[in-house]
């Protein structure tokens, strides 16, 4: 059985760990030989789309242009592994009606363990009233009420995020299955 392509979209609060399961299932699914490719918030804000800030608008913006990529992606048969604070479950749609096999994961963790963890140290920053338009803080985060995978970071290692989730890829057929020996 081939792979197929998929576009799997981690949605979550800053802090939640959706960067730190990509990189996770990354490196197992490359040591499977599976094609993929990550997109990233903090990289493509970088270069694709450092024009643009976190207002709403800016937000949707920041997301049509990955889709963009993501759909040229997927339907060539190239997993993208992606993860965006995507906050409005409208742009989340949005994606999901553009791309090849679009998976809707929630990392979610509460907003009170990640300002615990604050990793990038923006949370204090938001909370002093420095950063506008801070998700969790002062912008909205729509959760997902229906999301084809739901991890829950603050109960489950990045181990046992990553393993699930290329379990999920395997029950819906996307990834070849690995034959023990
Ligand atoms: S999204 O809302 O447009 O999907 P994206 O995932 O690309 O956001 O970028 C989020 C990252 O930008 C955060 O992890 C954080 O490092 C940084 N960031 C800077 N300002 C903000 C803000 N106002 N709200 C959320 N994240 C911000």
């Amino acid at each position: 059985m081939e792979q197929q392509g998929f576009v799997f979209w981690m949605t979550g609060l800053s802090g939640a760990g959706k960067t730190t399961i990509a990189l996770a299932m990354i490196e197992k699914l490359q040591a499977r030989g599976v094609k993929i490719e990550r997109l990233d918030g903090d990289v493509v804000r970088e270069s694709l789309t450092r024009d643009l800030g976190f207002t709403a608008e800016d937000r949707a913006k920041n997301i049509e242009r990955v889709t963009f990529v993501a759909k040229l992606l997927s339907r060539n048969g190239i997993g993208c592994v992606c993860s965006f604070i995507s906050p409005y479950q409208s742009v989340r749609d949005g994606v999901r009606a553009n791309t090849t096999n679009f998976i809707e994961v929630f990392v979610d963790a509460p907003l009170e363990v990640v300002i615990d963890r604050d990793v990038k140290g923006l949370y204090v920053k938001a909370i002093a009233g420095e950063i506008p338009n801070f998700t969790g803080i002062s912008d909205p985060f729509e959760a997902p009420q229906n999301p084809d995978l739901h991890i829950r970071t603050d109960l489950e290692t990045v181990d046992e995020s990553a393993e699930r989730a290329i379990r999920y890829l395997e029950e819906r057929g996307l990834i070849p299955l690995v034959i023990p020996t």
